[in-house]
């Protein structure tokens, strides 16, 4: 769908990022440091955004001069420790990707230095989002928003085609000032009124209404990660660090396995896997199988997905594919039939497939809990969940990737890791 604008500039303090803790705390201690009274929190806050020393001058009744000697002894804790007291607004990760792989021209505009933004911006991984980077430094030592956004642009881009996204009047008033299209981040460190009174196009509480209006629709679709592999193959520990790798670069996770992974699959869940219910036949097994995961999606990835979540779900369809399918002998056709409902909404962009040599699997499995209905099979009942799942990687190597889990638990990850690189980078 072709959108409203072909340039998306941002502002990054309280409009990408919430940098408020580290930049009060940097303000705070570099008075601290000078023996210059200490400030409320809500002056504090003005720092955020504007140039530093205007906010030195403003609110300190600094000189210049005391203000450039405030600005380097700021420094001294910012550079180091203030700007990793930070983190990305839930959902602005989700935004710029959708913006970069959608095909437009993604930008920062802001009065930080530079060097401090590209850090930062690969500190979060949003570094893959940005056509540009524009701060002050290197050459440019104008922190009026005007040259910060036309820096930004690239050359020949038509004003009308842009949007300047900020949470401060500086923002708002440069872009209409220059012909952009003008959007509030009320969300950021606004006074009340401040946005709508600078005359944005429109003005935002969150970031899902932000990504609403810029993208049209709803917004950002989430990305659906899934784990196979067999038994003892490492698959909770790798998810437990996939997890907290996405969360720390501002991604929304929800972590979710199958069976199970919502009250009604749990219950089915403990009736496949219950030692009770030995004498199952393949088809009941696989129908509830089925029956659990089309609940679970509707109840639980679907909804993700839509507001723009990571689901990583421990185990899906690939798992009946391979036990039931192929284990149990019942025929992909019909275990692909039956999970049609499930699978129609959701599936996965990449699926990493852990896997472990047979020996090893019942090495590990032996030192873990009881075992399952399913982890009592006779082996060749796994060597044919192998074929599956050979077969399956054979046919779809895009999107599953195959990963030797028998390294160690960091050199695993950091293969992991590389795949979902490539695919937040939409790649
Ligand atoms: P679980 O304890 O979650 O195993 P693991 O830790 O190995 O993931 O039990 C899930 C069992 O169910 C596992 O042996 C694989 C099997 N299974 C299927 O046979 N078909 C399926 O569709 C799914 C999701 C799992």
């Amino acid at each position: 769908m072709a959108l409203k604008y072909d340039y998306f500039l941002f502002d990054f303090d309280g409009t990408i990022a919430d940098t408020g803790e580290g930049i009060r705390k940097s303000v705070a201690w570099c008075l601290e440091q000078l023996g210059k009274p200490a400030l409320d929190t809500s002056v504090l806050d003005r720092f955020i955004g504007p140039p530093l020393h205007d906010s030195f001058e403003k609110y300190c009744g600094m000189t210049q001069e005391e203000s450039e000697r405030a600005i380097s002894v700021y420094r001294r804790r910012y550079t180091d420790i203030g700007l990793y007291e930070s983190r990305l607004y839930p959902g602005i990760a989700m935004l710029l990707r959708a913006l970069h792989t959608g095909g437009s021209w993604v930008a920062i505009a802001s009065a930080k230095p530079r060097f401090m933004l590209e850090k930062l911006a690969a500190y979060y991984g949003i570094d893959k989002y940005l056509d540009a980077i524009v701060g002050i430094g290197e050459g440019r030592h104008s922190s009026d928003k005007r040259d910060l956004i036309l820096a930004a642009l690239p050359e020949g881009a038509q004003p009308a085609r842009a949007v300047m996204v900020g949470d401060r009047l500086y923002d708002i008033e440069a872009a209409r000032s220059l012909g952009l299209g003008s959007v509030g981040a009320d969300y950021g460190y606004s006074l009340p009124g401040e946005l709508a009174d600078a005359g944005a196009d429109a003005v935002f509480d969150d970031v899902p209404a932000l990504a609403a209006h810029l993208l049209g629709g709803d917004g950002p679709r989430g990305l659906f990660i899934s784990m196979e592999g067999s038994d003892g193959c490492g698959k909770s520990t790798q998810i437990a660090l996939l997890r907290d790798y996405l969360e720390r670069r501002g991604f929304e996770v929800v972590l979710t396995r199958e069976p199970g992974g919502c009250p009604i699959s749990e219950r089915v869940r403990e009736v496949i896997l219950s030692l009770d219910s030995k004498g199952m036949s393949s088809e009941c097994e696989a129908l509830l199988y089925a029956a659990s995961r089309v609940e679970h999606v509707r109840k639980v990835i679907e909804p993700a997905l839509k507001c723009g979540k990571i689901v990583i779900c421990d185990r899906f369809l690939d798992s009946s594919i391979a036990y039931q399918a192929y284990g149990r002998e019942l025929g992909e056709d019909f275990v692909r039939q039956i999970n049609a409902p499930a699978v129609r909404h959701a599936a996965p962009q990449l699926t990493l497939l852990l896997e472990l040599d047979r020996a090893e699997s019942r090495r590990r499995m032996a030192q873990g809990a009881p075992l399952d209905r399913l982890e009592i099979e006779k082996e060749d009942f796994f060597a044919r969940v192998q074929a599956g799942y050979d077969a399956l990687a054979q046919a779809e190597p895009g999107r599953i990737r195959r990963i030797d889990a028998s390294k160690s638990i960091e050199a695993v990850f950091d293969e992991i890791a590389r795949e979902v690189e490539r695919l937040l980078a939409g790649r």
